[in-house]
């Protein structure tokens, strides 16, 4: 059974259609590249999948439950996270505070464990749970920094951090890859790839096309809200289409 199945959605605003009936799955475990130029609807597809937006048409089903239209914390609480294209951290926070912040699904208080004082429990775990995933981002000698003073790629790992506290099982991620030089994008790759290695199924927006190509299994082309083509990179890298479409203009 596949993670996530998009079945024939369609997301309009007012006149404009953004996306057209589109229908792909995402296997468990695979890096899932969503590509596709400007305006294709990659951003809107990952608003619809997270509850931002509900689909106009079409139905969204994760590990085989309908979810489509029900609200971003319900989404959240079912495993999905998604990684902002604009960068949303708290600048004046520091690493770890940051970090913090992605753990209120699991740390969730409630009024009886504030008055009786239970929560130092949930707190202390939250607070473990964050070293952990900074450790494992390769954070954890800058937890003290503020964000602001983080170097891109680090401000990038930090944004994943915070969803990865959430303990999710997919995350769809929207240009972790934009504006970074050739060694930034490099350790983002591996980073990537440890993600996935950790269990975490991902779909990937991006433009960067040697991460794109170095990373996902598959591919899924979308143009102008439409899906133009699906393949392995090897294969999408080959497709006429896309090559008209997207690829000629961008490598
Ligand atoms: N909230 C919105 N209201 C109206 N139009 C929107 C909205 N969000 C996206 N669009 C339009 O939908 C299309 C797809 O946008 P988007 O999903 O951001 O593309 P991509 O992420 O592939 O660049 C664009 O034409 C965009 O202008
Ligand atoms: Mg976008």
């Amino acid at each position: 059974m596949p993670v996530l199945e998009i079945k024939n959605v369609t997301k309009q605003f007012g006149g404009l259609t953004a996306l057209n009936d589109i229908s792909f799955n995402i296997e468990e475990g695979e890096i899932r590249g969503l590509i596709g130029p400007n305006g294709a609807g990659k951003s809107t597809m990952f608003k619809n999948i997270a509850g931002f937006y509900a689909p106009t048409k079409g139905s969204i089903v994760y590990q085989g439950k309908q979810i489509e239209g029900k609200k971003p914390h319900t989404i959240s609480e079912l495993g999905i996270v998604r990684t902002f294209q604009e960068t949303t951290l708290f600048q004046e926070l520091t690493v770890f505070e940051n970090a913090l912040v992605g753990c209120h699904i699991n740390a969730r208080t409630d009024l009886f464990s504030a008055i009786f004082g239970l929560d130092r429990k949930k707190q202390k775990a939250a607070e473990e749970k964050v070293m952990e995933v900074l450790d494992f981002m390769g954070l954890s000698d800058r937890k003290n920094q503020l964000a602001s003073e983080l170097p891109l790629g680090s401000q990038r790992a930090l944004a994943i951090s915070v969803a990865l506290v959430s303990e999710p099982k997919l995350m769809l991620m929207d240009e972790p890859f934009a504006g970074m030089n050739p060694e930034e994008t490099n350790h983002m790759m591996d980073l990537t790839r440890k993600v996935r290695e950790s269990g975490i199924t991902i779909v990937l927006v991006e433009h960067d096309m040697k991460a794109v190509m170095g990373l996902c299994h598959y591919l899924t082309v979308l143009n102008f809200g439409q899906l133009l083509a699906e393949g392995t990179p090897e294969e999408i890298r080959n497709n006429d289409k896309v090559i008209e479409a997207y690829l000629g203009g961008a490598n």
